[in-house]
């Protein structure tokens, strides 16, 4: 193996997708800093570039490719000292026939093999062999990154599970991300307690399928045997709860058939659990939720949110849908809205359905014409406005905890997130970032608060002022 040089080189990683692309972004950027890699906010800055992918839908997948393009005429117009990763799941799933579209490609790196990446720059060779790692290892992955963490700011990502063994339709997660896998209660604590130690104040605990976590305790007894007691989130939530300074906490993205009596009563009795929920339904047919063997009926959702509500009166909601999903009829998608309407949404996401390659509904019939998916989802998108904004201004006149992460657009305004979730602009309050705050709301938009400051409730870390510009 060729010497690493450690005299400072620019890295430049775009991150596509999900919060585990953002999560695992951070973590390649860790293993990449010992190698005297120091991030850059700009590709034209780098001596190396990481495209970390998505291949959820269509049009993710051909960004990429786009953008491979422009890095291209960089590497030829430079002198050449550039190398340039794929990384995510697009890597996963098209694996060598990245590098035969795109030959500018020096590394195509799966999801499971980040922490490999070090050992495949340090071979320069151009066999296809060196350039391409996706096998499915999760557990190599969590165990080379738990030992390299390095803080950016006051909330922070914390992976607890990867990979999903649910099999939606539609869906590629389970081919390009393989089957679940939960990581230790003992490992996610250990991290967890090592954020807190720098200074974190919000987890958000992150997976494709968050709320299947189901992890062994793991922690070490006497005579060194590690306990086997399984645990679920909620356990998991109860007990991150209980660390001292850990102010805020989240998890990201739930399954509404991994809702169960545990994690639904720790909305209830851990105060620092968040009073928002991104539990995607997708659909308001049965027959259209049947046929994206989601496993759960309209009637099971809608019991579920009731329920959280119950034990969280002042919980907000989000989801995600897909509209134009084959054999959608007008009287499906009618159940859509009026599910949304049932519900009333604080945000959500809504995507035109598209198929994937690999996955049953791509083979499926009765395709759903493409100016009816756009009629369907601009009528869906201004529901979810409306909602927001009608969200939105109830908020108006109350008074917040805001996280602050980052500065805002105009002198001296600080960017931060409510208890919903909800960017919230506060002026003069700068000096304030990485903490948390008391905000009254003065304004609201459909996408955004804006308050005043009342009074700091934490001492936090000013300091990440610093590590955010
Ligand atoms: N087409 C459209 N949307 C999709 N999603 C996942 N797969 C597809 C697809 N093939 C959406 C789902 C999911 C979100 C992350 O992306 O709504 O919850
Ligand atoms: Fe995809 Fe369904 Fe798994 Fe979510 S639950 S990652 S939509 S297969």
């Amino acid at each position: 193996m060729k010497p690493m040089t450690t005299s400072p080189k620019g890295l430049f990683i775009k991150t596509y997708g999900c919060q585990m692309n953002v999560y695992d972004s951070e973590r390649m950027a860790d293993v990449l800093k010992p190698l005297g890699f120091v991030e850059v906010d700009s590709p034209e800055k780098a001596q190396l570039i990481v495209l970390n992918t998505c291949h959820i839908r269509e049009k993710a997948t051909e960004k990429v490719f786009s953008e491979l393009g422009q890095i291209r005429r960089l590497k030829d117009e430079g002198d050449g000292d550039i190398t340039i990763a794929v990384a995510g799941c697009v890597a996963q799933a098209e694996g060598e026939e990245i590098i035969r579209r795109q030959p500018a490609v020096d590394i195509v790196v799966g999801p499971q093999s980040y922490h490999k990446l070090p050992e495949m720059l340090a071979k320069t060779s151009r066999s296809i062999k060196d350039r391409l790692e996706t096998d499915f290892a999760v557990a190599d992955k969590f165990g080379a990154f738990s030992k390299i963490r390095d803080v950016k700011g006051p909330s922070a990502f914390l992976s607890v599970q990867e990979g999903c063994d649910k099999f939606c339709t539609f869906c590629v997660v389970p081919y390009t991300r393989g089957a679940e896998y939960s990581r230790s209660a003992a490992d996610i604590l250990t991290e967890a307690e090592g954020l807190v130690g720098q200074g974190v104040c919000e987890i958000v605990l992150v997976g494709q399928n968050v709320n299947a976590w189901h992890g062994v305790s793991g922690s070490v007894g006497e005579g060194g045997r590690r306990d086997q007691t399984e645990w679920d989130l909620g356990r998991l939530i109860r007990r991150l709860g209980q660390i001292d300074g850990l102010k805020r906490l989240r998890y990201t993205t739930s399954h509404p058939r991994d809702m169960n009596d545990s994690l639904i009563t720790a909305h209830r009795e851990v105060d620092s659990l968040a009073p928002f929920l991104h539990l995607p339904v997708q659909s308001g047919s049965d027959a259209i939720l049947k046929a994206m063997n989601r496993g759960h009926s309209v009637t099971d959702y809608l019991h579920i949110i009731d329920r959280v509500r119950r034990a969280r009166p002042d919980m907000s909601f989000a989801s995600d849908f897909i509209v134009g999903f084959p054999g959608e009829t007008d009287a499906d998608f009618e159940g859509t809205l009026s599910l949304v309407r049932e519900v009333g949404y604080s945000q959500s996401y809504a995507f035109k359905y598209s198929p994937r390659p690999g996955t049953p509904a791509s083979d499926m019939d009765e395709e759903v014409e493409e100016a009816v998916k756009e009629e369907r989802l601009s009528r869906l998108l201004t529901e979810i406005s409306r909602q927001s904004r009608a969200f939105n201004l109830t908020m108006v006149g109350s008074t917040l905890q805001v996280l602050f992460t980052r500065r805002g657009k105009s002198e001296g305004q600080a960017l931060g997130y409510s208890p919903h979730m909800q960017p919230v602009h506060v002026d003069g309050a700068e000096a304030l970032i990485g903490r948390l705050c008391e905000v009254r709301v003065i304004a609201a938009t459909g996408t955004s608060l804006s308050g005043r400051l009342l009074e700091e409730t934490s001492s936090g870390r000013a300091d990440f002022i610093e590590a955010r510009t």
